[in-house]
Order: C-alpha cells, then sequence, then structure tokens
C-alpha cells in the first residue's frame, strides 16, 4: 500500500511522476503528492487528499516549474487522517530535502519526541515526517544524500521504503527499502524507481530488484545499491513481460471489467509449457527436487483476502489428488499460534502482489522454522517469491483492480499443477483421475470464456438485487470457498453486507439472516459423480426458499433439478468437481461489478481498501 515513483533523467519529470502514480494507485488513494527538484537548487512541491484527480488538477491551474528530477508518492493512509498536510512528500525542518514513505516507522514515536525536545515543530500526524527531519540534519553535516540517509536507515524501526530529494542536488534521488517493496527501472540516461514495475512499465521494461536493507542511488549516471550497513552490492536485473496495454482499460469503462475478459487468456497463459507432450508438469524455477516433493508429509497454505479463498479451494484437491494432508490459514493468524513445522513442512504463500506484508511474514516464520516454502505470485522481482524456495509465477499480467479476479483464477490454476504435480511425483492411487484432470484443466479457458460470453443474465439479477440490503451465498465442498470469493467481492465492492456459508452450516445459525426476499447466491455442485453433494445443497436451497430466500443459483448446464427448485439459475459448462471454481466464480464476479455499478460505487477503486498491502 502507498505507490512510489522517483525519476531522474531528460524528460518532464512531473509527467513521468505522475503518470507512475496513475499506474500505482491502486496501492492506495486517499492524497497524492509530487515533489521536483528545480536546476537552480528549489524543492517545488504539491500535494492533496483525495484521489490522484485532485492533485492533477490542482498541477493543471499551477503548474510546477520544469524539472528533470522528482518524487511523488500515492496514500494509504496509516498514520494521521487523509488531509493535505498529512499527504507526502514530507520536508526537512530547513525544507532543503523532501521524502516520501511506504511501510510503518514502529519507533517514531520515541524519535519524535527526540526530535521536539531539540525544538523541531511537526507540520503532520505522520510517522513519516520524523524520516525527513532526521534525514535533514544528517544531511547538513556532509551534504551527501546517500551517506545521510544510510545514518538515518540505522535508527528506523518496522517496515519501510523510503524516496528523497535534496535541494542542492537536483539530479539524484536515494532510496532505502526494508521490508516494504521498492523496484528500480533502467532507461538510456534515465531511471526510475517505483512500489512495482508498473510505475515505469511506459519507459522501460529492463529492472532491477533490490535485496531487504538496501540503499539506492539513481542519477543521470546510473544506479548505486549499498547495504544499510555501507557496503556496496548490487541488485537482481529482469525483464518485465507486462506490456503497456496490459496497463490501460483498452475500451472497457473498468479495470475490473477488462481482467474479468481477460480471464480465459491468463489462465491458458499460467498452464502454458508447464505440462510436457508426456502429461508431466513441468513447474519452472520451482528449486526443489521430486525429492523434496517426495519427503514432504504436510501442506500449509497461508495467504490473505482473495488468495486466501483459493488456497481454500486447493486443500480440497491437494488431499484428494495426493492424500497428504493440508492446512490452509489466514497469513495475518499463522505465525501467532506457533503452527507446527519441520523440515517436511510444505508451506505455499500465495499473493499475486508479492508483496503482502501478513503473507511475508508467515513466510519468514516458516523458514525460521525450517520448512520448505513455495510461493505462487504474479509479480516477478517482488518480495515474497525472493525470499522462498521456491516459486511458480502465475501469468495474469499486470492486475490493476483492487477486487482480485483474473489473479484469483491463474492462483487456482497454478495451485492445481502444484497439487498434481506433487501427486505425479509421489505416485498416488488416482493415476488415471490425475491425467483426466490435467486434460480438464487444459480445456479450462475454452469454458471460463463461455461463462463470460453469457454474463447478461447475471448483470440482471445483480441489477434486480441492487436494492437488497444483504445478500447471502453457499456452497459446499470447493462450491464454499467460491462463496467465500463471491461475498467477499460483493463486500468489497458494492459495500453491502454479503456473506458465504457452508451451506449446510446455515441451519446452525446463520438461516435467521433470511426474510422475504433477501437474495441467496447458491453454489451447486454437478449432479452428475457425486450426486450426494448435489443432493444436499438442494435440500438447503429449499430450506432457505421455505423462509421466503430468493435463490439464484450456479449450476452446471442441463441441471433440471436444481432449475425446478432455484428462482433463477445461471449455468456453467460441465467440469470436474475439483476444477469447478475456475467457471463458477466468474458470473460472482460479474454480479458483485453490475450491482455495485447500480449502487454508483468506484469499481476500480472501493474505499478504504487497497491492492498490495504492506503493513500488518
Ligand atoms: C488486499 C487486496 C485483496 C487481495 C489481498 C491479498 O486485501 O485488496 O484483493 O486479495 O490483499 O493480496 P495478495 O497480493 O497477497 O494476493
Amino acid at each position: 500500500m502507498c505507490g512510489i515513483v522517483g525519476y531522474v533523467g531528460r524528460r518532464s519529470a512531473v509527467d513521468v511522476v505522475l503518470d507512475g502514480l496513475r499506474r500505482l494507485e491502486y496501492r492506495g488513494y486517499d492524497s497524492a503528492g509530487i515533489a521536483l527538484v528545480s536546476a537552480d537548487g528549489r524543492i517545488e512541491v504539491d500535494k492533496r487528499a483525495g484521489k490522484l484527480a485532485n492533485l492533477e488538477a490542482a498541477l493543471a491551474e499551477h503548474p510546477l516549474p520544469e524539472s528533470t528530477c522528482g518524487i511523488g508518492h500515492t496514500r494509504w493512509a496509516t498514520h494521521g487522517v487523509p488531509s493535505d498536510r498529512n499527504a507526502h512528500p514530507h520536508r526537512s525542518a530547513d525544507g532543503r530535502i523532501s521524502l516520501i514513505h511506504n511501510g510503518i516507522i514502529e519507533n517514531f514515536g520515541q524519535l519524535r519526541a527526540e526530535l521536539e525536545a531539540n525544538g523541531v515543530e511537526f507540520l503532520s500526524d505522520t510517522d513519516t515526517e520524523v524520516a525527513a527531519h532526521l534525514l535533514g540534519r544528517e544531511y547538513a553535516v556532509d551534504g551527501d544524500l546517500t551517506e545521510a540517509m544510510t545514518r538515518v536507515c540505522a535508527r528506523l524501526e518496522g517496515a519501510f521504503t523510503l524516496l528523497a530529494v535534496a535541494a542542492d542536488d537536483p539530479d539524484t534521488v536515494v532510496g532505502a527499502r526494508r521490508n516494504s517493496p521498492l523496484v528500480v527501472g533502467l532507461g538510456d540516461g534515465e531511471y526510475f524507481l517505483g512500489s512495482d514495475v508498473a510505475a515505469f512499465i511506459s519507459y522501460t521494461t529492463e529492472a532491477i530488484e533490490l535485496g531487504q536493507d538496501q540503499i539506492v542511488t539513481i542519477d543521470r549516471e546510473g544506479v548505486a545499491v549499498r547495504g544499510f550497513d555501507g557496503q556496496a552490492s548490487e541488485g537482481k536485473p529482469f525483464s518485465v513481460d507486462w506490456d503497456i496495454a496490459a496497463a490501460e482499460k483498452g475500451g472497457y469503462d473498468t479495470f475490473m471489467a477488462k481482467e474479468i475478459h481477460e480471464q480465459p487468456q491468463a489462465v491458458a497463459d499460467t498452464l502454458r509449457g508447464r505440462i510436457d507432450e508426456a502429461g508431466q508438469i513441468v513447474l519452472d524455477e520451482v528449486r526443489m527436487s521430486d525429492q523434496d516433493f517426495r519427503d514432504i508429509d504436510k501442506v500449509f497454505i497461508v495467504a490473505c483476502g482473495t488468495s486466501y479463498h483459493a488456497g481454500l479451494v486447493t486443500k480440497y484437491a491437494i488431499e484428494h489428488w495426493t492424500r497428504i494432508p493440508c492446512e490452509v490459514e489466514l497469513a495475518s493468524e499463522f505465525r501467532y499460534r506457533d503452527p507446527v513445522l519441520d523440515r517436511s513442512t510444505l508451506v505455499v504463500a500465495i499473493s499475486q502482489s508479492g508483496e503482502t506484508m501478513d503473507t511475508l511474514m508467515a513466510v519468514r516464520h516458516a523458514k525460521d522454522q525450517k520448512a520448505r516454502v513455495l510461493s505462487i505470485s504474479n509479480t516477478v522481482g517482488s518480495t515474497i517469491p525472493r525470499e522462498s524456495d521456491a516459486v511458480l509465477y502465475t501469468r495474469a499480467g499486470i492486475e490493476v483492480a483492487v477486487a482480485s479476479t483474473k489473479a484469483f483464477l491463474t492462483q487456482l490454476a497454478a495451485c492445481y499443477l502444484v497439487g498434481l504435480h506433487l501427486a505425479q511425483v509421489r505416485g498416488i492411487k488416482y493415476a488415471d483421475e490425475v491425467s483426466a484432470i490435467l486434460d480438464e484443466l487444459v480445456a479450462a479457458p475454452g469454458k471460463i470464456a463461455k461463462v463470460i460470453e453469457n454474463l447478461d443474465p447475471v448483470r440482471e439479477m445483480a441489477r434486480e438485487s441492487a436494492g437488497s440490503d444483504r445478500v447471502l451465498f453457499i456452497g459446499r465442498h470447493v462450491g464454499y470457498p467460491v462463496a467465500l470469493e463471491g461475498a467477499l467481492k460483493l463486500k468489497e465492492l458494492a459495500y453491502l453486507h454479503a456473506e458465504g456459508f457452508a451451506a449446510g452450516e446455515l441451519k446452525h445459525g446463520p438461516i435467521s439472516l433470511i426474510e422475504a426476499g433477501t437474495p441467496v447466491i447458491a453454489i451447486v455442485p454437478s449432479p452428475r459423480g457425486r450426486s450426494l453433494l448435489h443432493d444436499k445443497i438442494i435440500s438447503n436451497i429449499q430450506e432457505v426458499k421455505a423462509r421466503g430466500a430468493k435463490v439464484i443459483a450456479v449450476c452446471e448446464e442441463g441441471d433440471k433439478i436444481t432449475a425446478a427448485h432455484a428462482d433463477l439459475v445461471i449455468e456453467t459448462p460441465a467440469s470436474p468437481t475439483l476444477l469447478a471454481p475456475l467457471l463458477t466464480a466468474v458470473p460472482l464476479q460479474e454480479f458483485a461489478a453490475e450491482l455495485a455499478t447500480a449502487l454508483g460505487r468506484d469499481i476500480d477503486q472501493p474505499r478504504n481498501l487497497a491492492k498490495s498491502v504492506t503493513v500488518e
């Protein structure tokens, strides 16, 4: 959370920084600010509460002087309400330094008291401002911004990415990172810093990933990296394979609509090249041998939000295909309850951004306990993959809408690959089933496309449900995590009370929420094969209908039994039960987006949220 951009080069810095902030706005959007260093040694700052558009309007009315060096920030508030004065950048007492920050400086209270005792006057309620003042004081010592930053970092505790510019040094931006993201973009005579590569994707696809506790200095000549200990270091170069078109709406009204439509391709891309001609799964960058996988006797999945729901689906698949016990845990809870982990435990960390602090901390805890960590991430160069023993990248491309859609489906695809790979290397008893499932997995993108082609009735149902004060989602087996995900999407986007329940649990309490006309969306498993599950959910549908609910059923095409009991049906193509979430989640995404649109909500940037949550 919080988007950070820095630039030094030949272009107009205001244009580059604003372009970067536009692409990073999903990281936070309660205020935004920019600082530009002019050639004659002044720092010009503008910062505004509200979305980036407020800052852009202000700059259009009162342009800042020409500059080719600057920093910019889009904020998700932690300390201090969203306001002009709490917006970043913050400045040192003498006004010669401007600084932006992502993260939380945990010892800011003590540092602030110390600075105030020395006569420093604070202008904001943020934790960040202490770093600006400290940097100003250190810079005054020797006029070397990199050295000053190194000394300041030694005093800070917590998580932080900092970028700073100095009025006396119009061609330099210095950055520092601990537990928060920062990547470097390499241009020709121009260099970029960003919270992620989206910040500079319009200008370059060549980048450097920084390690933990590193300081980076960019000027027109190049990039220098050092550790917090002052020792010279090097980042790891990588190329970005997201193209610029991926970061544009491409004719859709919202990024979310575009990303829903990109799902068949994203899933196909994630599967591409990972199943060889002999039907064996090949996992790239999985730095674990087959023997390592054979040695595993327990799997833990850790994740947050939508990624957690992908993990819940995966539990059903891994336990069925491999017979290895699999637990799924919210990353924010994991390390605080002392889970039982050892060398034969595989911890699978799922994170679209690769930066979620709760998940990163769970990964570190798992590694401390000697467990092996495999991460599933969409972001090359991000922290969680870098700190994992192995990584499997989803290939969703950049996901801009805060509410995750294509990242979720690609996480499911990647998780299925991991489960099937485990099953193959361990030689389990369902070998035939595994090979049939692989065929079905390869067919999934075509089926997802079919679901997307038929979303009109879903949109109509969503508009009809817009007057309801709550919507309930029920499911069984893998339909239960899909119900949770459907409810999460609706909460995020429509700010409506939405809950997902295991259908069998309804009668143990939640059924009291049903009133005449309450929409209940039921995720119905295939009537083929596991018909017991199907029978049970039909009973649950009858229970809610008997209490006045309006039942919308997401079911397999041709499921006449469900059609006879539900008020409305949304059909999805036939699929093996374990893979069905790839299809059944899609109408729920569209339902949430359409209902939220009917209520006039901001689909891509829902209130209070951020896409990449880099604080605990
Ligand atoms: C935030 C986002 C969610 C996302 C979750 C986990 O809460 O708003 O959409 O699912 O973080 O993010 P990750 O990047 O770790 O998958």
